[in-house]
């Protein structure tokens, strides 16, 4: 299965989830959206993602983003993984966003979730560390695929949506290990002329050898 391109229709897939049935374009309204898939409930590696995707959910919610989680274990099993992570991170407080149950495996693979090296113990794929992130018009702006051994960062996460936020609205690019605050870059196909007519502040110009500036 291939998966996901930039800029596809996010498929408008109904699932079950820990917030009750979910049809995703209904559940997104004008918000982004992240989903992001993981190996299994209770797994090490997924559970410390799982509590700091939680505690950083407040930083997701300022910048207008919905968090969805999925694995292909049951909602049964999604609900008290879920209590478990809250109880270590924030004892008291209810899990903040859904967790997908594709315990039949439609959605991975359709979308193209798979981690083929690793398996359950029936010998059948789990699902990899995937991260889609989908616009308000329902497209898909970024995905990144991890296998199930590499855990993910969030706050790399929550950094590449300020980029796209802000090169949704604005002829810019950001240039690597950029955050907020710092300059951006004039996209290549923009001329010299047109950029100092968007950018009346001022754009700064290196000749580099190559002769392209
Ligand atoms: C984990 O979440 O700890 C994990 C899951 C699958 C493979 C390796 C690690």
């Amino acid at each position: 299965m291939q998966g996901m391109l930039l800029g596809d229709v996010f498929p408008n897939f109904e699932a079950d989830s820990t917030f009750g049935q979910m049809k995703l374009h209904d559940f997104l309204g004008d918000s982004w959206g992240v989903l992001f898939s993981h190996p299994g409930d209770f797994t090490p590696v997924c559970t410390i993602e799982l509590g700091r995707a939680a505690q950083l959910s407040p930083e997701f919610s300022k910048r207008n983003v919905k968090l969805m989680a999925l694995s292909v274990d049951s909602l049964q099993e999604h609900h008290d993984w879920s209590k478990l992570v809250m109880s270590l991170h924030e004892p008291g407080s209810q899990f903040p966003f859904p967790i997908i149950a594709d315990d039949r495996r439609e959605l991975v693979e359709k979308l193209g979730m798979l981690d083929p090296e690793e398996k359950d113990r029936n010998g059948m794929p789990l699902s990899a560390r995937c991260v889609f992130v989908i616009g308000p018009d329902k497209k898909l702006k970024l995905s990144i695929l991890y296998p199930a051994t590499t855990g993910r960062n969030f706050d790399e996460i929550l950094r590449v949506i300020d980029s796209l936020q802000l090169t949704a609205h604005n002829r810019v690019a950001t240039p690597v290990d950029w955050r907020p605050g710092n300059s951006v870059m004039v996209p290549p196909r923009i001329p010299e002329t047109e950029a100092a007519t968007l950018f009346p502040a001022g754009i700064y110009t290196k000749d580099l050898p190559s002769g392209k500036k």
